[in-house]
């Protein structure tokens, strides 16, 4: 595959913001204007009419280097995407935590793999810890008890996520809109405090499994809840929006991380896949998604792109052209493993700024975490033991 920087009709070029010119524009946007709007439509239509063809040069499933040493955490890997980046990451030869909230599905999975491969005589590294994503109390538990090892990690893949569609608006016992939380706010506060541990596993990667859905996301940093009737909510926007949120949050933390630390940052769409995401739809059209196969990915299909941004050499040498570039969104990589532009509205670094210093205040970390992080001294967060 070849890197380049991503290159976009409209948002090519960086926005005249930055981080710490420590004005903010009056001009605040509230929406995505029309035009935008109908670009991210576009976007999410041409994935789904052209993913299959457009993708038709990546093999499946994905060959994957050995990866002998290598430790890798995945959220939600009882289903789905998730299960199927655990599977192939564990007969490749890594040692997988599979960080979930149904255990016993877990240890029924790892049994079932180890199954499939006891003719081969190879012994999968597999093992399950719990993490509910509702619960930022379980976040931090996760954390600690991982951290606590003192044992590297390379490879932390945001992957469990929820799309409650058509659902009716739904808060976390945190507070929170809950795709807001499982989606955004949850991971990254595990990303970060996992950092220790992927300071150790240096070169490392946090990669969050996003969705093209983002195109047609705004964050407005003063309603992340939705809650004001300034707009009124929709499960297609809770979505979309957290998605967003993910993309700007990750754009701050790549620009922050300093190249020595090794750690790299990267979102990635998986395409269109045939998952239990739509579980929440209406019957009618859970059946129609069953008789359009061929534009639908398969779980195997859509573990690609994961899989390809958590092994491929040539990654950390495009997050740092990114980075020498002053890029302002963070590496995405496409369904097609191939880097892609993220949405207009990611590209604007003044909000990004505002989404990374309001989801800090609602996970319950301090302004200046992550250079304590990075000087390898210990955070607060008002979740988790320290909560209870
Ligand atoms: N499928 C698509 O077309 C598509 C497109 C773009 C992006 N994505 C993204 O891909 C990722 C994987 O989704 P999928 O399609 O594979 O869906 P899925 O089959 O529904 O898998 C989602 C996984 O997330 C877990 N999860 C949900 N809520 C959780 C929580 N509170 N705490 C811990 N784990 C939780 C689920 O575990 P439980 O079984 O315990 O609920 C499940 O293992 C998501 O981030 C999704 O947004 C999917």
């Amino acid at each position: 595959m070849s890197f380049a920087s991503p290159t976009g009709s409209s948002s090519s070029s960086p926005p005249s913001s930055n981080i710490g010119d420590g004005g903010r524009s009056d001009n605040r946007k509230e929406a995505l204007g029309w035009i935008e709007w109908g670009r991210g439509w576009c976007s999410i239509i041409g994935e789904f009419l052209f993913q299959r063809i457009a993708a038709s040069h990546v093999e499946n499933p994905l060959t994957l280097p050995q990866l002998d040493g290598v430790t890798c955490i995945v959220t939600g890997a009882t289903s789905g995407i998730g299960l199927e980046i655990a599977r192939q990451l564990a007969e490749s030869g890594a040692h997988v935590v599979m960080a979930v909230r149904k255990m016993k599905l877990g240890h029924e999975l790892i049994q079932k793999w180890q199954n499939d491969k006891s003719e081969s005589g190879l012994l999968l590294n597999v093992e399950v810890m719990e993490l509910d994503l509702l619960s930022l109390d379980s976040v931090v538990r996760f954390a600690e008890a991982w951290n606590a090892r003192g044992a590297p990690l390379h490879v932390l893949i945001n992957n469990a996520g929820i799309f409650a569609i058509g659902e009716p608006q739904r808060f976390s016992k945190d507070g929170y809109e809950e795709h807001m939380q499982v989606n955004h706010l949850a991971p990254a506060l595990l990303s970060l405090l996992l950092f220790p541990s992927l300071l150790r596993g240096s070169p490392s990667r946090i990669i969050n499994v996003n969705s093209i859905m983002h195109s047609v996301g705004f964050v407005d940093t003063k309603d992340m809840n939705m809650t004001t009737g300034r707009k009124k909510y929709t499960s297609l926007d809770g979505y979309s929006n957290s998605k967003l949120a993910q993309v700007k949050f990750s754009s701050i933390l790549h620009k922050r991380i300093p190249a020595e630390a090794g750690i790299e940052i990267l979102c990635v769409s998986p395409g269109i896949v045939h998952t239990n995401v739509a579980r929440d739809l209406p019957k009618i059209i859970i059946a129609a998604y069953k008789l359009i196969p061929y534009f639908i990915f398969s779980a195997l299909e859509g573990s690609r792109s994961t899989l390809f941004a958590a092994t491929d050499p040539q990654v950390p040498e495009y997050c740092a052209l990114l980075k020498a570039d002053e890029w302002p969104v963070c590496a995405y990589i496409s369904y097609d493993c191939r880097p892609m532009n993220a949405s207009e509205e990611a590209h604007n670094l003044e909000s990004s700024q505002e989404v990374w210093e309001k989801t800090l205040e609602l996970i319950g970390l301090p302004p200046d975490s992550l250079d304590k992080l990075l000087e390898g001294e210990r955070v607060e967060c008002q979740y988790g033991s320290k909560g209870e």
